[in-house]
């Protein structure tokens, strides 16, 4: 078999084999096919895309570039949830004390920032001392001694994934359904837990741009789930504006703590809780959405949530102090105010172009090499909706160099409208 031809079927149209998928991918793993291939093979794959059929082959052949965990042995139910990747989505950081406050394991591997998205490790290691990088022996202590994991994937698991998607994030082809599909589940199904709940962003902001790709993205990720012997649900949200108030690693810590303090903006605590719900019914220790959520909102109160942060964090070797200490998490020298041109309403934040002002103030990557800068992003002073007089401050914008700050501003104004 030759890699061109598998390119060139692809390219024109075609339906890969079972054996040709496998081909690519065990080459590619193994480095006898070169990432300019793979390049070429994803954008035929992007513009021809892949049948329910070919996505679960290439999600199969993922898989198996790894090992896959079996937790049959342990206490409490597994459970995992897996967003498709928005603006100011740093859902997973509150979630998962929330959610193991109650009797469930979660096991999640995390990625990084991707195209305009944030990432979770990115997020996590603006705390000092975060890590987020172990070998399976660590992930199965941390889930042994802490009911859960927030790391990335351990080198064995779907190191296909792990080649791919630092390849589609610096060649423009994140936004295909069947390989953010095989993506998500080569490693949640290696990652060995039995539920999934998927959040599936959908708008400006998020890789699927209309709530019918969206719907499509949710009945493939929870078709292959259950293929794979999974329970799944998902939540179809909104990503036309960005979520939350703060964008950018060090800032999105710090709204996840205010959310675990019960102090976080109105639509990701809503958002958090929602998917926090859907994973307890899941697990069976609820019978429906209502009572897991009048549990999950009587808990606030009792600290439990912070203390489990506490733990998690201490555990994977943080410091924990920047629960109460933000200015633990170095900031970033300069903030610029960003203000309103004229006086009017908020009408439209583009979450796209916001989402890329903030990867401009140095918070995400534009190679794959690239290193992110904690400290910077954005803060929304106003969302769409608020009233805002001209001169007012409209966007914080956190930033260390002139040039970035520059390019941050372009975004901004291109994604910012005033009626
Ligand atoms: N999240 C992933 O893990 N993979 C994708 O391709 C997109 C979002």
């Amino acid at each position: 078999m030759r890699v061109y031809d598998v390119i060139y079927k692809k390219r024109n149209g075609g339906t890969l084999s079972k054996e040709e998928i496998d081909f690519l991918i065990k080459g590619y793993v193994e480095g006898s096919i070169p990432d300019y291939q793979i390049s070429a093979f994803l954008m035929a794959v992007f513009f021809r895309s892949m049948d329910f059929d070919e996505t679960l082959e290439l999600t199969n052949a993922m898989i198996g570039s790894g090992v896959s965990y079996q937790f049959d042995d342990m206490e409490f139910p597994t459970v995992d949830k897996h967003s498709t990747g928005g603006v100011g989505d740093k859902i997973s950081i509150p979630l998962v004390p929330i959610v193991t406050s109650f009797d469930v394991i979660v096991p999640m591997m995390s990625g990084r920032g991707l195209g305009h998205t944030g990432g979770t490790l990115d997020k996590l290691e603006s705390i000092p001392g975060f890590r987020v990088d172990y070998d399976d022996a660590g992930f199965l202590s941390l889930l042994k001694i802490n009911r859960c994991a927030m790391i990335g994937q351990t080198g064995r698991i779907a190191p296909a994934d792990k080649k791919l998607y630092a390849l589609r994030d610096v060649t423009a082809t994140v936004d295909s359904i069947p390989l953010i599909t095989a993506s998500i589940m080569s490693k949640k199904i290696a990652e060995g837990a039995m539920n999934f709940v998927f959040d599936v962003k959908y708008g400006s902001g998020a890789f699927m741009k209309s709530r019918e790709e969206g719907e499509k993205l949710a009945s493939y990720l929870t078709q292959t789930a259950k293929i794979a012997g999974r329970n799944a649900d998902h939540v179809l949200s909104d990503m036309n504006v960005p979520l939350g108030r703060f964008i950018g690693n060090r800032l999105e810590i710090i709204e996840s703590m205010e959310i675990l303090k019960g102090n976080g903006p109105e639509d990701t605590t809503q958002l958090t809780e929602k998917l926090a719900a859907k994973m307890l019914v899941l697990c069976g220790l609820f019978h429906d959405e209502d009572s897991a959520l009048s549990k999950i909102h009587e808990k606030y109160s009792t600290g439990e949530y912070l203390d489990r942060m506490k733990e998690i964090i201490q555990l994977q070797n943080g410091d924990p102090r920047v629960i109460e200490d933000y200015s633990i998490m170095k900031p970033a020298k300069n903030i610029f105010e960003y203000k309103a041109a004229e006086t009017g309403r908020i009408s439209r934040m583009d979450a796209y172009l916001i989402g890329l002002a903030a990867l401009a103030t140095g918070a995400g990557r534009e190679k794959k090499e690239d290193k992110v800068d904690h400290s910077c992003g954005l803060e929304l002073l106003k969302k769409p909706g608020d009233p805002v007089t001209k001169g007012e401050s409209v966007i914080l914008i956190h930033y260390n160099k002139k040039d970035r700050l520059e390019s941050a501003k372009k975004y901004i104004k291109e994604g910012l409208s005033i009626e």
